[in-house]
């Protein structure tokens, strides 16, 4: 398909690495790092086939519930890849973003968020964007706290609140809106993954677990996106 449009935004929420493990009789753990594996091809592949945005949900307000155990092993893995993203990230001219409330990490985690997103902020290619300790609800609670008090200290009239304010008051601030949303596994759900920003974002399933999710899935997604009509509420 020469002449397929290229969503600029595409969010995905990668789903199945515990499946994916335990089809093969192996830790929950090991569908996680197989899952970064995925992660890191899909940001190299995203980047060549010339989308602007590309979103992940990583970690959800909801998954610090999952056992001890896991959530260790989710936060190991985040440290080593942390570090060979930061040299992905440079090798194909990735600007890296979190978004998420970051400050429930421990401190050495926080500081290596801070070092991708620095470290990369001047590349000008595709801007990998990751949600970590990321909720829609818990994002907007903490929007509408901080819209509040510039409220309070005159900086925002109450009557000048638009779309476009919320929008600014959001973790994804400056970023446009996904185009397309994919979601793997199976599951048909948002489980709190960007409600605001999805509001006309295409929706793509797909059945495939995550750690099976190779390039011809996202050339996939995208061929399907481009048989949509796209009507954003106010076309015919
Ligand atoms: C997604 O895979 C990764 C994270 C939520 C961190 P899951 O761990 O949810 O895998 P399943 O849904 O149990 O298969
Ligand atoms: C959503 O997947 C969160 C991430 C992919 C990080 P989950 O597997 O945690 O979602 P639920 O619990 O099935 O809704
Ligand atoms: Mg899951």
């Amino acid at each position: 398909m020469e002449d397929r449009i290229i969503p600029a935004h595409v969010a995905i929420i990668m789903d199945g690495n515990g499946r994916w493990a335990k089809k093969r009789g192996l830790p929950r753990k090991m569908g996680h790092v197989e899952g970064c594996k995925v992660v890191e091809q899909t940001v190299e592949d995203a980047a060549r086939l010339g989308i602007r945005y590309l979103t992940v949900y990583a970690f959800s307000t909801e998954n610090w519930k999952r056992s001890g155990d896991e959530v260790d092993a989710l936060m190991q893995l985040f440290r080593y890849y942390a570090k060979r993203l930061l040299k992905i990230a440079n090798e194909n001219n990735v600007r890296v973003k979190m978004i998420g409330e970051r400050s429930r990490f421990a401190p050495d985690i926080i500081d290596k968020i801070h070092a991708l997103e620095k470290t990369t902020e001047k590349n000008t290619g595709m801007t990998f964007v990751i949600a970590v300790n990321y909720g829609s609800r818990d994002e907007i609670c903490r929007g509408v706290r901080r819209m509040l008090a510039d409220s309070r200290d005159g900086i925002l009239e109450p009557e000048c609140v638009t779309q476009e304010t919320i929008s600014s008051y959001l973790d994804t601030a400056g970023l446009p809106d996904p185009d397309l949303l994919i979601r793997t596994s199976g599951e048909e759900r948002l489980s709190n993954f960007l409600l605001w920003q999805l509001a006309y974002s295409e929706l793509y399933f797909s059945d495939v677990l995550w750690p099976d999710f190779k390039k011809e899935e996202l050339v996939k997604a995208i061929e399907v996106y481009n048989k949509r009509e796209r009507r954003f509420g106010n076309a015919k």
